[in-house]
């Protein structure tokens, strides 16, 4: 029997287009792009090409767009150059937010920056007369740091609500938009954001290539010394083969938006259903019937001494399915997310992640394998 793969906010498997773009570069393509000769300019176009798509995507100019090795780098940079650059003095974030945010702030803690953490309610919906009152008390400048999709939870941030209130008290405006770039249309135009960041591997693109938009207005200084790759903005020679993968992983990502989004929004409904019908005493986490990502289902359980194991048996079911953040999997630690909602945090919880490879018969299969491994878990408590 095929392994059915569920763990898409993870990683996305590579399209066959995008890894017969990777290879014909690898193959062909060789030269500098720093260089003036003919193989150096025919790199250069390459990354040109892939920064025109990007750029389009989001609707920037193309001098906003600047390549970086993934998510978690374009977000280290946004974060820690406004402090260096924009005389940042508060950040207003929440504790939903990924570990490559949450950890910078942590960094700030005995320095001048006052970090400011929004309290999320049980179904991790933050508030926007929370987030107003704050920015009217801080003083000084504010960057206002609030992630898109939540990648265990799957929660949405409505980005132009929040852009208004930014604009409105003059607060730079950073989203972390791994999770939803190349899912959902994103205007960084309309919803008046400053900075985004990327990452290839969430849409079936490759591993260690990323981007950030930085607005114009927020210009912040070079982030790693050297050559004057990413117009001085990021030094080192550019990583061809990925950004052709990044480039026709995005263009099919946007042709094929719409689409791919209703089979999607269809699958999850079909999951919940199944799962409520059949599953004793499941919840689910998050704002799973109002503003979220359709792609991203949390699931909880009663917890059992089976609860560690769950995850394996899935495994060795067929099932790639994870447990609260992908990069928290596998060592024992809680979802610092589930415990942000305050419910509670005994329970045993379970991402399902889905793409739009995955198809009706997969939730039939797996809702199967739940039925016999979750109740026999519940019973033996
Ligand atoms: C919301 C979010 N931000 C950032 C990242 C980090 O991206 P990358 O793996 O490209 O460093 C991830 C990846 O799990 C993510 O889900």
């Amino acid at each position: 029997m095929n392994r059915i793969y569920f763990d898409h906010a993870a990683s996305t498997p590579i399209l066959p287009e995008v890894a017969e773009a990777m290879h014909n570069t690898l193959m062909t393509v060789f030269g500098n792009p720093s260089s003036i000769h003919t193989e150096g300019r025919k790199a250069r176009s390459i990354i040109e090409e892939t920064r025109k798509t990007i750029a389009k995507a989001i609707n920037a100019s193309l001098g906003e767009v600047y390549f970086t090795s993934g998510g978690t780098e374009a977000n280290n940079m946004v974060l820690k150059n406004a402090i260096r650059d924009l005389g940042v003095q508060t950040i207003i974030s929440s504790p939903l937010e990924h570990h490559c945010i949450t950890h910078v702030l942590d960094t700030f803690k005995d320095t001048d920056v006052h970090v400011i953490m929004l309290t999320p309610d049980e179904k991790g919906r933050l508030s926007l007369a929370e987030l107003e009152k704050n920015l009217g008390l801080s003083k000084g400048k504010v960057l206002v740091s609030l992630m898109h999709g939540n990648n265990e939870i799957g929660n949405l941030l409505p980005l132009e609500a929040v852009g208004a209130l930014c604009k409105e008290y003059n607060a730079y405006f950073h989203s972390d938009t791994v999770q939803t770039f190349g899912k959902i249309p994103i205007d960084v135009q309309a919803c008046g954001l400053h900075f985004i960041s990327g990452s290839a591997h969430k849409l079936n693109g490759p591993k260690g290539i990323g981007f950030v938009y930085i607005n114009g207005d927020a210009a912040i200084k070079p982030y790693i010394h050297g050559g004057a790759q990413e117009r001085n903005m990021r030094a080192g020679t550019e990583n061809i083969p990925s950004l052709a993968g990044f480039k026709v992983a995005t263009q099919l990502a946007i042709e094929n938006q719409a689409q791919r989004f209703a089979h999607i929004v269809e699958l999850k409904q079909a999951l919940i259903a199944l799962l409520q019908d059949e599953i004793e005493d499941i919840t689910f986490n998050g704002d799973v019937f109002g503003e979220s990502l359709p792609n991203i289902i949390s699931l909880s359980f009663p917890q059992t001494p089976k609860s560690e194991m769950l995850l394996f048996s899935f495994d060795i079911e067929g099932f790639a399915v994870s447990g609260g953040s992908a990069c928290s999997s596998g060592v024992d630690q809680g979802s610092h997310v589930i415990a942000a909602l305050g419910g509670d945090t005994t329970r045993t919880t379970i991402r399902v992640s889905l793409s739009a490879m995955n198809t009706m018969d997969d939730l039939q299969r797996f809702v199967a394998v739940a039925k016999k491994l979750v109740p026999v878990s519940v019973l033996e408590r």
